[in-house]
């Protein structure tokens, strides 16, 4: 084992560098990403690759989107719905038994499913009996392995300690926070408001229950939000000691999202402050024992992301990081994203048309893209460089039967600006990504991705990397 795997939060903070390279980007949990897919690839070309898919028995990943949340919050880029109507709720259940009962019926009974991942949106939305409802109906119709990894988003305000019980006796073992920042005048600027004592309140039962690993999530970026202030956060949520930390930078893309034009554009944190904010996360996280996956994730030491990153078996989704790979994903509901080795495919991401189609036939496919053998190499060359934080052009080329400095002599010369200041190291036939570099992963990554150059469009894309 090479000790660059195994490296503590890097110290080598270099704010010219994030000024240099803070700049739009995706964040690669697929590639290509989700703006190339095509209606072109419609329902009836997805039901022909799950058909021809099947014999390859491999294992799964289920992931449930349940779009529902009882207040907005300003800043939120995810595909919700914000409504104190529970019937909605009710209704949009008996919509997910129909596509879960349609897309078992496609599946080989007994593939195993490795992970199951609940998003939205608020999946504890759910009233206990409906969470219990909801896991039911999908162990009733697949092969949940003894030790699969079950995950649920959780937002402590509105929640009981029936919820946790319900989704620990479901089988939960993952469970992820929604805390974002303790500061109060943020919580009021981006209308969430949740006391620190709510939230230990939370974390208490989940603790109680047993919970196997908690992660809570934050951000940065915010309106008012200062350094004084979320250093008091970061206090507060390392005391409470959760075993993993997703930071996120707050996606500024009021042009997707039209509610986020309720963030006043000036009350939003200058580029020193966001640059001084990411300083202050890294020192703190650092000094408290968190190691730094990359792409905003920090686990404990002994956590299992962290191994896997150790082992090489860190892999990247829809869901973010995982040590699940090889899994097809099956996804239900709204907006929800399936994946098998050479599709990507998408559910309608409005809740009408997504109720429509699954009406029609059980199925609510909306987009999707077939990926090409280009793609494939390029995604795993991402992949590499993201998650094992190195990639060896001799063994790489090796597996794709090609010669990897000639074929991606584009992105090497891409590459070597980000070289010169520091941030990937690169000898004839080793890659491999500096502490400074685990940073900026996504200007990293952004070297191979051959779709970047057609962006044309006016309006930017994605949001920007700091
Ligand atoms: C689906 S929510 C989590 C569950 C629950 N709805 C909650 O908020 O507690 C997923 C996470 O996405 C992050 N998030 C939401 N909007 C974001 C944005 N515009 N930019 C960056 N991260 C965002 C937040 O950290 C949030 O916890
Ligand atoms: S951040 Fe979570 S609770 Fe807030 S609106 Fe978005 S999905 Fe709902």
């Amino acid at each position: 084992m090479s000790a660059c795997f195994y490296r503590q939060t890097p110290m080598h903070f270099d704010s010219q560098l994030l000024t240099k390279y803070s700049k739009p980007g995706p964040r690669y949990t697929s590639y290509p990403t989700a703006p190339y897919f095509s209606t072109e690839f419609d329902k009836q070309a997805w039901l022909e690759e799950i058909a021809a898919t099947q014999h390859q028995n491999r294992d799964l990943s289920l992931y449930v989107h349940i779009p529902f949340c009882d207040t907005l919050c300003h800043y939120c880029g995810c595909n919700m719905v914000a409504t104190r109507n529970y019937q909605r709720a009710t209704a949009y259940l008996d919509y997910l038994f129909r596509e879960i009962d349609r897309m078992a019926q496609l599946t080989t009974p007994g593939r195993l499913v490795r992970q199951i991942h609940w998003g939205g949106g608020t999946p504890t939305y759910l009233h206990p009996d409906d969470i219990r409802r909801l896991f039911a109906h999908l162990k009733s119709h697949f092969s949940i392995a003894e030790d699969a990894e079950i995950g649920c988003e959780v937002d402590p305000r509105e929640l009981s300690a029936a919820h946790v019980t319900a989704l620990v006796e479901s089988g939960f073992n993952r469970l992820s926070l929604g805390v974002q920042e303790l500061d109060d005048k943020v919580q009021q600027a981006v209308n969430r408001v949740q006391s620190e004592a709510l939230i230990r309140e939370v974390y208490g039962w989940m603790r109680q229950a047993g919970v196997a690993s908690i992660n809570m999530d934050l951000m940065v970026g915010l309106p008012y939000q200062t350094v004084a202030g979320f250093s008091g956060t970061l206090d507060r949520v390392i005391d409470m000691a959760p075993d993993r930390l997703a930071v996120f930078s707050y996606a500024h893309v009021p042009w997707l999202k039209k509610h986020q034009t309720l963030i006043v554009e000036e009350s939003l944190p200058d580029l020193a402050t966001r640059i001084a904010l990411q300083q202050l996360l890294l020192e703190r996280l650092g000094q408290a024992g968190y190691v730094y996956i990359g792409m905003d994730h920090y686990a404990k030491p002994d956590d299992e992301l962290v191994k896997a990153q150790r082992n090489k078996t860190l892999y990247r989704n829809f869901q973010g990081y995982t040590t699940h790979k090889n899994c097809d994903i099956l996804a239900f509901g709204v907006s929800a994203i399936s994946q098998t080795e050479e599709v990507y495919v998408q559910n309608a991401k409005n809740l009408n048309h997504y109720q429509e189609q699954i009406d029609l036939d059980g199925l609510a496919t909306e987009r999707g893209l077939r990926i090409s053998a280009e793609d494939r190499l390029r995604r795993d060359a991402i992949l590499k460089l993201m998650c094992d934080l190195e990639l060896d052009g001799n063994a790489f080329g090796e597996q794709w039967q090609i010669d990897f400095n000639s074929h991606f002599a584009d992105a090497l010369k891409q590459l070597e600006p980000l070289q010169q200041d520091g941030l990937i190291e690169r000898n004839s036939h080793m890659l491999r990504v500096t502490d400074t570099g685990r940073l900026f992963l996504r200007n990293i990554a952004m070297c191979f991705d051959a779709y970047l150059d057609q962006d044309t469009g006016n309006t930017p894309r994605y949001s920007r990397t700091l």
